[in-house]
């Protein structure tokens, strides 16, 4: 009886292929999924999948796949470096727009979305700004002024041309910092006092009414033991909620996602437990910096396979954690690696003591990896009833 039944089944396989083959030629090739683009599969849940761009990759005549890669395969992209203070203003009241328009006219032609990153920054600021504020000639009055002034004009170029804005970038320390209780660090905090968070997003808001603004950081991927002394996750929790309160413009928190092979890393439900605690307060989400490195033992550098395939697939499964919590959360509505290739990423030049590596989701030779094969299928294979289109915000004014 049960065998019958497996014929019938196989017997009306064959019959509806047959139809099928009936169809012209163009509607004759079956859908294959996996011929299509992270981007392309992304837009099925309403979710961009975007990559971080290094312009000079972007520019090298001699580098074309990086081109047709950053072009084909993503749905948003992010100027690596090229919306910094430092990469815009190098000299104190003299704007270079050159990099970061030639970024957002890149979006524009392959219909692709931007998100900006970043306004506010205690790292790669220019050095007048910098050093102004050392040696006493710029004072804490003009400081605030030319950081209103910043975002101001840097927002305002930019105007409907950008989908989500870093406004404010780790403002937060970690536990390793002194003193261990977590505050907020930095440049910015040190100099204008925690205040600043809040004005930054005014600010932007005054400037564009329609982008999305985000708080960016690292290391918030899941809470912890739940106490913002300790737990960084429920620090940026608790500050976000208290910015809503002041009835401050923030519309997303950011979760970098920069990971590593070596430290014990989330599972999934944890990180989507994490997306709803902040949805749950009414602010979208999004992975803006993925990317899961690796130590480059010697083993590793000779070529040792034992060596390299624990940390190719436990690499793919940390991708994967990010990219199932996104899925599973509505309000996460983009999921962006810093860098897609091995040949341009920000990992071995920093991390460097033991050298770091193999980061990414294509190598250096443009070989997509084991994390970009399981990128595509959380993507294809996700879907009703657990995961639904996503839900974006209103701007919050
Ligand atoms: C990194 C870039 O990838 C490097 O090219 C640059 O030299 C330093 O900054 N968090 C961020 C990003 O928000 O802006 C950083 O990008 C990586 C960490």
């Amino acid at each position: 009886m049960k065998l019958r039944r497996w014929i019938t089944v196989g017997a009306v396989a064959v019959a509806t292929a047959a139809a099928v083959n009936t169809l012209p030629a163009t509607a004759n090739r079956p859908y294959d999924p996996t011929a299509q683009t992270l981007g392309a599969l992304g837009l099925r849940h309403g979710l961009q999948v975007g990559t971080a761009v290094d312009l000079a990759a972007l520019n090298d005549a001699n580098d074309p796949e990086y081109r047709r890669l950053a072009a084909s395969e993503f749905s948003s992209v992010t100027a690596e470096n090229a919306m910094k203070w430092e990469s815009l203003e190098p000299t104190r009241g003299a704007y270079d727009w050159a990099a970061a328009d030639q970024l957002v006219e890149f979006a524009k032609r392959n219909g692709q979305s931007v998100r900006g990153h970043v306004l506010v920054w205690h790292n790669q600021l220019p050095a007048w700004l910098t050093s102004g504020v050392a040696d006493g000639s710029i004072t804490k009055q003009e400081l605030r002024e030319l950081l209103r002034k910043h975002i101001t004009t840097v927002v305002n170029r930019y105007k409907g041309k950008i989908w989500q804005w870093d406004v404010v970038n780790e403002a937060v320390s970690d536990p390793w910092d002194t003193p261990s209780t977590l505050h907020y660090k930095g440049f910015w905090a040190q100099n204008l006092g925690p205040g600043y968070i809040a004005d930054a997003f005014r600010w932007a808001r005054a400037a564009d009414p329609r982008a999305l603004l985000f708080y960016n950081d690292y290391n918030i991927e899941a809470f912890g033991s739940g106490n913002p002394a300790d737990d960084k996750t429920q620090f940026v929790h608790d500050m976000v909620k208290g910015l809503l309160a002041q009835r401050v413009p923030i519309d997303g928190v950011g979760s970098q996602g920069h990971l590593g092979t070596q430290y014990g890393n989330y599972d999934t439900l944890q990180v989507t437990a994490a997306l709803k605690k902040f949805a749950a307060l009414g602010v979208a989400t999004a992975f803006t910096e993925v990317d899961v490195r690796s130590e480059l033992t010697e083993g590793v550098q000779a070529g040792n396979s034992a060596e390299i395939n624990p940390r190719l697939q436990a690499a793919a499964a940390n991708f994967s954690v990010l990219m199932k919590a996104c899925l599973a959360v509505r309000s996460c509505l983009s999921y962006t690696v810093w860098g897609f290739t091995d040949r341009h990423s920000w990992v071995p030049g920093w991390f460097n003591d033991p050298p770091q590596g193999m980061a990414t989701i294509y190598d250096e030779n443009y070989q997509p990896k084991r994390a970009y094969q399981e990128l595509k299928s959380d993507l294809i294979f996700a879907g009703p009833p657990y995961v639904l289109p996503r839900v974006a915000p209103r701007p919050r004014h």
